[in-house]
């Protein structure tokens, strides 16, 4: 289907929309033209509004005006919401640039912060943003583990405290909260705890307000329902969509060691990915919802 109007996206609506409802949209990291494909494509055909999430180093590695243009292409070609987020941006002028070239959702992290340094830069970026119409999401607490170029080591990695996430909301004026309640970025060594009390004192104390679950590859699905049933309305996943993408590529190249066009070895590839998408959209229960 082809929609006139680009339909990127900030997050407000889609996010407010899921809370009520009680399901979550699902942040899938993308990094190149195959991977955009297969989320948008899925999403498309499951009817699930979906955020496109892309870190520094996607952009780095793609080119932030490459990245803004495939994702307004497939935002023409599909008529279901689609926004394009930048997931953990540690700078303004990074931000910035994305913002004059159309992005509509930022993460600002600067989690690595104490809680007034992070409020200051959180509060500069929310103010640049808004101008924009742009929605701002931020962390309080750190998550552990590694998602592309940030690392971030157990040791350095902290609960957010409920009584001061409310107060972080209301300084700053961000449209949504990344938690740290027990996920972590990347693969997990053993079984991870979630601290569902602690998400239920941050919901009470934050009524209505958006919160983010990030690391959610590798948490079991009832573990993720139930965090979405606690107030979790964007759940983010890069790492299980990573890994079916590359098995499958690394797979057929060892079977068809003379393969050598892209648009062939790249399918199964994609095929892969598409399947764990699409199971992601129905744990997140966004299907349906566009
Ligand atoms: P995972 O790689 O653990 O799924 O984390 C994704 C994420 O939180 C991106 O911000």
């Amino acid at each position: 289907m082809l929609v006139t109007e680009p339909k990127i996206v900030n997050t407000k609506e889609m996010l407010l929309k899921a809370y009520q409802e009680g399901y979550a949209v699902p942040a899938f990291n993308i990094h190149n033209l195959e991977t955009v494909q297969v989320v948008v494509e899925t999403a498309a055909e499951l009817r699930s509004p979906v955020i496109l999430a892309a870190t520094p180093g996607t952009f780095s590695y793609s080119g932030r005006d490459y990245v803004q243009a495939m994702v307004e292409v497939a935002a023409k070609r599909h008529d279901i919401p689609i926004a394009l987020h930048l997931d953990h941006h540690e700078t303004i002028e990074a931000i910035k640039e994305s913002l004059d070239l159309g992005a509509k959702s930022v993460m600002i992290d600067a989690s690595h912060h104490n809680f007034e340094e992070n409020i200051a830069i959180v509060k500069e970026v929310v103010e640049l943003a808004h101008q924009y119409g742009a929605t701002v999401e931020a962390e309080l607490g750190r998550l552990g583990g590694q998602e592309d170029d940030l690392v971030v080591d157990e040791k350095d990695s902290f609960f957010t405290d409920p009584a001061s996430a409310k107060e972080f909301v209301e300084r700053t004026g961000i449209d949504s909260l990344a938690v740290a309640i027990g996920t972590a970025h990347g693969l997990y060594k053993s079984e991870p705890k979630l601290d569902f009390d602690r998400l239920k004192e941050i919901r009470e104390q934050l009524e209505g307000f958006p919160l983010v679950l990030h690391g959610a590859s590798g948490i079991p699905a009832e573990d993720v329902r139930r965090s979405i049933s606690l107030g979790c309305t964007k759940v983010n996943i890069a790492t299980e969509l990573k890994i079916p993408f590359s098995e499958a590529l690394r797979n057929f190249l060892v079977e068809n060691p003379e393969a050598n066009d892209p648009r062939k070895y790249m399918a199964p590839a994609k095929a892969a990915m598409k399947a764990v998408v699409a199971e992601k959209i129905r744990m997140c229960m966004s299907d349906g919802k566009a």
